[in-house]
């Protein structure tokens, strides 16, 4: 008999509406997932097709939704220190330095001062930060501020890593570092790991699957598995399927093709001229 795993986070019929002055956006409708333990689940999709929602939702931030979220078989019921999020922006304090800001991510965590200076410290070696400790966010690099922001989210331990575009504001290179850094805190640290994004190819690089989300209102389009070997090679066959795959997803959908997709070819002369 097969035993069936259950499931560590499983989102079930949810749906979010948002009052808004000339009616409700439908932020999400009838979403299902299940995540299992250890996976790692990308969400892509365009902007405000729910993908920020859904992670407030899971976060805890925000309860007032339909459906059920559950998280070991018990429906969430607002924060809690097995989930760590890190967002776009870094927010980290400026007036406290990088030991302090990671610090403030076991506030709820009981341990004494001894206790918290050394998880604090393995996480600043974990990120690759210990030059940096004593140094405050105006004197890092938007890479090593975003380390920092990571650090911060994993210091309690979580048992799942909540990230909303976590390198959006990095440049190619950085992004790339992040990623492969990201990767290696994941063998060491075997930890869920939801991941929203607007980069197929972060998404492909990183992820076990790519939950493909459209929107108005959000709702899962495909659901697209990654079985390639890590580590990934971006230039190979099997990760150009996957890229043409999901980009067909994403694009196939006249409600929002932006203008900017148009080809070249299709713009009229004139405009070409100017
Ligand atoms: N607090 C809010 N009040 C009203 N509308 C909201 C609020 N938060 C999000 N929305 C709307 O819900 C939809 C989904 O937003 P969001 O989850 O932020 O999308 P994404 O992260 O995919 O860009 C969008 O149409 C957005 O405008
Ligand atoms: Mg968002």
């Amino acid at each position: 008999m097969n035993a069936q795993v259950s499931p560590l986070v499983s989102f079930q019929q949810v749906s979010k509406r948002f009052a808004v002055s000339d009616g409700d956006v439908e932020a999400l409708r009838d979403f299902n997932l299940d995540i299992r333990e250890g996976e790692f689940v990308a969400i892509v999709g365009a902007s405000g097709c729910g993908k920020s929602t859904l992670l407030r939702l899971l976060i805890g931030l925000d309860t007032d939704y339909q459906g059920r979220i559950l998280i070991d078989g018990e429906a969430v019921n607002g924060i809690g220190s097995e989930r760590g999020i890190v967002f776009q922006e870094h927010r980290l304090f400026p007036w406290l330095t990088v030991a302090e800001n990671i610090d403030l991510g076991l506030v709820n965590e009981g341990l004494d001062r001894e206790q918290r200076q050394r998880r604090v410290s393995n996480f600043i070696a974990l990120v690759g930060l210990e030059d940096c400790a004593r140094a405050y966010p105006h004197q890092l690099s938007g890479g090593m501020a975003q380390r920092v922001a990571i650090a911060r989210g994993l210091v309690a331990s979580p048992r799942i890593l909540l990230l909303d575009e976590p390198f959006g504001a990095l440049d190619a290179l950085t992004r790339q570092q992040m990623q492969d850094e990201l990767l290696a805190i994941r063998a060491r640290a075997r930890i869920t790991t939801l991941l929203v994004t607007h980069d197929v190819e972060e998404a492909i690089f990183l992820a076990d699957r790519v939950v493909v989300l459209e929107p108005r209102p959000g709702r899962i389009k495909r659901v697209v598995e990654i079985d390639l070997p890590h580590p990934r090679q971006r230039g190979s066959l099997g990760f150009h399927r996957l890229r043409e795959t999901l980009l067909h997803e994403l694009t196939h959908d006249d409600r929002y093709l932006p203008p900017a997709v148009a080809r070249i070819s299709d713009l009229p002369l004139t405009y070409l001229a100017c």
